[in-house]
């Protein structure tokens, strides 16, 4: 039994075999052919505790292209609202049968305690501030069918790394790939541990910007922003936002990348969010061919072709 926790799961050529063949489904739905017949009879359970939009729709959609049964399990309006522990919750969708189960949890581990809980296959689909490698599989797909191969790019990851799943998920899967990554962030919104990550890490975005390939924004996470973090929102968006001026700054051929969802006027302007250097529709519709690739290749054939092993 073989899982998708963490972006460290992949090593470089399992990285690049979810990529390829993200490509070739990508190339398959572009031949107007919907859906394969590859899951059928398989179920995937998507267990989502914590809000979603593209995430949570783009495993449906994804699931369901590969002909998969599935199943949707939103923690609100279930009996999760009663006390029901994540334990009896899978419990529960394990004895309905469950090939893979895809988490969203708002703890940080969550998708670890599951992978000893039920026999399927466990899809991280973001856990706390820990990780979330589909996204940096999506995004690197992007990036990848943007600039063609990733050794020595310069991605420039910019924002709220504190509290970023996303950001961690980047720099593993981007050094995997060997890419040269730089987070970009004020002092106070690094993780302590950020020396210990594979990347390059500077407080100032304007040195920062003419030398990338690409310039990822992070969602500002208001929600636990406060003045101990930046003094106030106005005052972030004006050393650490992407406007039109910044995005001038960037090499002829740059990308501007967001995970989504934005906060306009914040980390990223709505002029630069809506410009053609933008890939963030794109990075959504990209999504369900990257999570494709990662169903079909946990669920598709008798041994899993990628992931790792959780120890009892
Ligand atoms: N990027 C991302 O994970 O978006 P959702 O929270 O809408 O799934």
């Amino acid at each position: 039994k073989r899982h998708l926790i963490s972006a460290a799961d992949l090593s470089r050529d399992d990285a690049l075999l979810v990529l390829d063949t993200a490509e070739e489904l990508a190339q398959i739905a572009g031949r107007s052919i919907k859906k394969l017949p590859t899951l059928r009879g398989r179920t995937v359970v998507n267990l989502f505790f914590e809000d979603s939009t593209r995430t949570r729709i783009s495993f449906e959609a994804a699931a369901k292209r590969l002909s998969a049964d599935v199943i949707n399990f939103s923690a609100k309006g279930s009996s999760v609202s009663k006390g029901e522990s994540l334990k009896d919750t899978a419990l529960t969708l394990e004895a309905m049968g469950a090939d893979g189960v895809v988490i969203r949890h708002g703890a940080s581990g969550a998708p670890y305690r599951l992978a000893n809980w039920v026999r399927g296959s466990v899809v991280n689909a973001g856990d706390g501030t820990h990780e979330h490698p589909t996204q940096a599989l999506l995004d690197a797909f992007t990036m990848r069918r943007r600039l063609g191969d990733l050794e020595g790019r310069k991605i420039t990851i910019v924002g709220d790394v504190l509290h970023s799943r996303v950001a961690r998920s980047n720099v593993l899967l981007l050094d995997t790939l060997g890419a040269d990554v730089t987070l970009v962030a004020p002092p106070t919104l690094f993780p302590v541990a950020v020396d210990t990550w594979p990347c390059q890490v500077s407080y100032d975005l304007d040195a920062v910007l003419p030398k990338s390939d690409v310039v990822m924004m992070l969602r500002v996470q208001q929600e636990r922003m406060n003045a101990a973090y930046f003094p106030t929102v106005r005052e972030y968006s004006r050393r650490y936002g992407l406007d039109a001026a910044r995005m001038a700054a960037l090499p002829e051929h740059a990308i501007v990348m967001h995970p989504g969802p934005m906060n306009r006027g914040v980390e990223i302007a709505a002029e630069v969010a809506d410009s053609a250097r933008s890939t963030i529709v794109e990075q959504v519709a990209n999504g369900v061919s990257a999570r494709m690739a990662v169903l079909y290749l946990l669920l598709g054939g008798s041994e899993p072709a990628i992931g790792t092993e959780v120890s009892q």
